[in-house]
């Protein structure tokens, strides 16, 4: 694997391929697990990535990184072969949350900030000799009534540059992630709001990257679309492509390599049509791609069930949204793909 954080971040933003977030912490997992009734325990967990990192042609075709959560970056597969191969032998880079979740930002009722800076240089430091070549943080902003505020959106901006600057310092790639929510309170904000919080938030990170001196050529930007609130959603496909790129116009530096988007609780085809609706009709100065958590499993999650019989279908699920995604990646999918599934 090349070590430059440069040839890095291009190689989790290649053409064609996406970041799969499987870094869901404990609780999040529990609660996807609550929804097919399946008890969350560490081999249950472990299984379940197992099927996902064993799907070949996902991940060899697809995927060209992965997101983990602390335990599965030490854990084994059933037969013994660390997780972390399993997913390095398909040729994804694997990845880490180092964040510790968004905690409530003193002063600031209805903010949070995101903690987890400090021991974050011997973390991060463990976390490569682990075999991590990318880490993630993500900065939580949400919007309801006067929210969110200065000082909130300064805060979450400048923890995610100092992350930012010390995973550089150990040779792995950050992806900065400032996350304006969909579901915050009450959830019906328009999608011009969204623009206007999200063109503040990232003029505001890339800011904070600058001063805390932040290799842009060697960073990966994870940003909400553009997007009405999940109580509101009106907006069509072709305004929310046409807003989120003219957002991103406005306050992403070319010099990125490339923008990975969440999907945040949108539905499985709608991340998938957005993404293909912003690279088909745009000429764009960054590779544009997903890094999905919840629109790349939960079909597969579903079909799984907890069951190892299932595991075939789970993996068909999890490959057929990895393939959609990647024709969006490059403009190159249509409703009708899904059809013929
Ligand atoms: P979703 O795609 O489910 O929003 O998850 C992506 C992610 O990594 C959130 O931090």
């Amino acid at each position: 694997m090349n070590e430059r954080l440069e040839d890095i971040a291009a190689a989790m933003v290649m053409a064609g391929k996406g970041i799969l977030a499987a870094d869901e912490s404990s609780g999040t997992i529990k609660k996807r697990f609550d929804s097919i009734n399946v008890e969350s325990t560490e081999d249950s967990r472990r299984d379940y990535r197992e099927m996902l990192f064993r799907s070949t042609e996902a991940m060899s075709n697809c995927i060209s990184g992965v997101i983990l959560f602390d335990e599965t970056l030490r854990q084994k597969a059933a037969d013994g072969t660390p997780l972390v191969d399993i997913i390095r032998a398909s040729g994804a880079v694997p990845g880490i949350k180092v964040d510790g979740g968004a905690k409530p930002l003193a002063a600031h009722p209805g903010e949070t900030v995101t903690e987890g800076l400090d021991g974050l240089r011997e973390r991060l430091s463990e976390y490569h000799g682990l075999g991590a070549r990318f880490a993630k943080w993500r900065g939580v902003i949400a919007i309801s009534g006067d929210l969110p505020t200065g000082g909130g959106v300064r805060a979450n901006a400048h923890a995610l540059a100092r992350y930012a600057a010390l995973c550089q310092e150990a040779g792995i790639v950050p992806i900065v992630e400032p996350e304006i929510v969909m579901d915050g309170t009450p959830g019906d904000h328009s999608v011009d709001r969204c623009y206007e919080v999200t063109e503040w938030v990232l003029r505001t990170v890339f800011a904070e990257l600058f001063d805390a001196r932040v290799n842009l050529e060697g960073t990966v930007l994870k940003p909400n679309m553009v997007i009405d609130g999940k109580n509101a959603r009106k907006a069509s496909v072709e305004e929310i492509a046409e807003k989120t790129v003219r957002c991103l116009k406005a306050t992403v530096p070319a010099s990125i390599p490339g923008i990975a988007f969440l999907s945040g609780g949108q539905s499985d085809e709608e991340a998938t049509a957005h993404l293909s609706a912003m690279n088909a009709g745009y000429d764009l100065p960054w590779q544009l791609t997903f890094s999905y958590g919840r629109a790349l499993q939960a079909a597969c999650l579903k079909a799984w069930s907890g069951k190892s019989e299932n595991a075939a279908a789970g993996q068909r699920a999890f490959t057929h949204r990895a393939r959609m995604n990647g024709l969006a990646a490059t403009g190159n999918w249509n409703s009708d793909m899904e059809k013929t599934a």
